[in-house]
């Protein structure tokens, strides 16, 4: 059994040399417990946050200690009424071969063996903030524009195809040519915009003000940096921006470096939001678990019968969890990051 430890704090953006692949064995089960031998697990940009030692809605990851991940697997060993070996259940298992989980914590995973990944993706934790998000802090109707940027990830693909579906425009940003070739071939978006082909926030503007030219209804905010500082004077009066995430800054710490941009200020942000009386909405979906059932009651069937789509970047190999965690941070992914074990 094996675990992947945070050994240093990273300066700036992660190195290999922050983490290492550590022997680990089992405790004897308490009561409740269960003992899972993983299948697979997920890679998410809010780990890098966990890497900070920073006051955050969560608490920090431990130097020396296993690195947070949500897994999917298979029970091999029982000391709990309520799991039997041989079930599939997906909890916090973090990045590792095997983990020891209190049954409280645990959900049992009503799902083929060959679709566990889902559990991490399309119908886990980023689609269901993606749903959750749109819904109860985008608020789309028919007929606005919303724009979402990290569009092929999991959540701006789900938001992107839930407002398509309730007949908004969808406009998307990505970090390639073939990425925004997904996005508006596999996923159905009105356009995508490739971020990477604009010097400054002002071009960016320019390029989506021939897809907006009624203006920005919903912005999805899952990336800020020049993204926001583009998008925010596009806004419409009573639009609505859920805050959802801000990778292009994670990598500058406590947002100290390079977290700056080149023309918003303070003032300018406020005066915006006041005067198109703008809702921004942060949410962290970890609050809202009590809604997940019914996100599985909804997207579910759309995804089973192919009218939600969603891709997966699955590498093989504990040992490439903390290169593919780099790779997923510097854009490198196509879909959904996963780490399977087998
Ligand atoms: N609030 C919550 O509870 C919650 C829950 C889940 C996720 N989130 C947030 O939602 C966002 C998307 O998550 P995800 O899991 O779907 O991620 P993802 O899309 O699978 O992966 C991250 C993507 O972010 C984009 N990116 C990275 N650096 C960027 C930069 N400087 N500028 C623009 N784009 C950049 C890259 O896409 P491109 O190559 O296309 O640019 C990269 O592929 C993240 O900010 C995450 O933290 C929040």
């Amino acid at each position: 059994m094996q675990e992947i430890q945070l050994k240093a704090r990273p300066e700036g953006a992660p190195k290999e040399s922050d983490f290492a692949l550590v022997d680990w064995i089992a405790p004897e089960l308490a009561s409740g417990d269960i003992l899972v031998e993983l299948d697979c697990f997920s890679l998410d940009p809010y780990m890098r946050g966990r890497m900070d030692d920073a006051k955050s809605y969560s608490a920090p990851v431990a130097l020396n200690s296993r690195m947070e991940a949500g897994g999917v697997g298979r029970v091999i060993q029982s000391a709990s009424d309520r799991f039997e070996v041989g079930d599939y259940v997906f909890g916090l298992t973090g990045w590792a071969s095997h983990a020891v989980l209190q049954e409280k914590s645990v959900r049992k995973l009503d799902i083929a063996p060959e679709h566990l990944n889902r559990a991490l993706g399309v119908l886990g934790m980023p689609g269901f903030t993606g749903w959750f998000g749109l819904t109860q802090h985008g608020r789309p109707n028919a007929g606005e524009t919303l724009v979402v940027a990290a569009a092929t990830g999991p959540v701006g693909s789900m938001v992107g195809q839930l407002a398509k579906r309730a007949g908004l425009r969808v406009i998307g940003i990505a970090g390639s040519d073939q990425k925004c070739q997904v996005a508006e071939n596999e996923f159905g978006f009105d356009h995508c915009i490739n971020h990477r082909s604009f010097e400054t926030a002002k071009a960016l503007r320019t390029e989506l003000a021939q897809y907006a030219p009624d203006g920005i209804d919903i912005y999805f905010e899952n990336v800020a940096g020049p993204i926001l500082e583009a998008i925010l004077p596009m806004m419409n009066v009573h639009g609505r921006i859920p805050v959802c995430g801000m990778i292009s800054w994670y990598n500058a710490g406590r947002l100290g470096g390079d977290a700056s941009i080149e023309t918003l200020s303070a003032p300018k942000i406020w005066r915006t939001i006041l005067v198109n009386r703008l809702s921004v909405n942060g949410f962290i979906i970890s609050d809202h678990w009590d809604h997940f059932s019914n996100f599985l009651t909804e997207v579910a069937p759309l995804v089973n019968n192919e009218q939600i789509k969603f891709i997966e970047d699955v590498t093989t190999g504990l040992e490439n969890a903390p290169k593919t965690f780099i790779g997923m941070l510097e854009g490198k992914n196509h879909g959904k990051t996963v780490i399977k074990l087998r």
